[in-house]
C-alpha cells in the first residue's frame, strides 16, 4: 500500500492505494465518484474520461500516482441533477441521452474543447469526441448537443 493526495474536483484527498491501481479505480472504488465508467479497459471506449490539467485522458491508463498533483475532474465537479452544468444540460434539452454509459466522458470531453474552442464547428466538435464510443446516439444528437451548450455558454440562448 502506498499514499497519495489526489486532487479531484478541487479536493485533496489522501488515500492508500494498492501500487497498481489505476485512477479509474481510485475514483470509483476509493472515492466513490462513479460518473467515470469502465468500458474496454484499453484506452478505446471513452467511458473512463476525465479532465486532468485541462486536458482529457482516459483514466484506465493513468496509474493513480502519475495523477498526483495534477488537477482532476470528474463529472461529479461539473454539476449535479440539482445543478447541472450547460453542457449537462443541453445533452438533456437535445435528446442525446440515451443508455448514458458514454455520457460522462463525451460531456467532459466536450468541457476540454469548449475551455479551448468556444465556437468550434460540427467537424471540430466530432474531432473532439472522437475517442468517445456511444452505442445508442449515432451521434449526431451529441454534436447538436455541444454546439447548443457553446452557444448557451456565450449567453445566446
Ligand atoms: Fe478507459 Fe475504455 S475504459 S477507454
Ligand atoms: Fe448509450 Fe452513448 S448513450 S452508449
Amino acid at each position: 500500500m502506498k499514499k497519495i493526495e489526489l486532487n479531484v474536483n478541487g479536493k485533496v484527498h489522501s488515500v492508500e492505494i494498492d501500487e497498481d491501481m489505476r485512477l479509474v479505480d481510485v475514483l470509483r472504488d476509493k472515492l466513490g465518484l462513479l460518473g467515470a465508467k469502465e468500458g474496454c479497459g484499453e484506452g478505446e471506449c471513452g467511458a473512463c474520461t476525465v479532465i486532468m490539467d485541462g486536458e482529457t485522458v482516459a483514466s484506465c491508463l493513468v496509474m493513480a500516482f502519475q495523477a498526483e498533483g495534477k488537477e482532476i475532474l470528474t463529472i461529479e465537479g461539473l454539476g449535479d441533477e440539482n445543478n447541472l452544468h450547460p453542457i449537462q444540460k443541453a445533452f438533456l434539452d437535445e435528446g442525446a441521452v440515451q443508455c448514458g454509459f458514454c455520457i460522462p466522458g463525451m460531456v467532459l470531453s466536450a468541457k476540454a474543447l469548449l475551455d479551448k474552442n468556444p465556437s468550434p464547428n460540427r467537424n471540430e466538435i466530432r474531432e473532439a469526441i472522437s475517442g468517445n464510443l456511444c452505442r445508442c446516439t449515432g451521434y449526431n444528437k451529441i454534436v447538436n448537443a455541444v454546439e447548443k451548450a457553446a452557444k448557451d455558454l456565450q449567453g445566446g440562448k
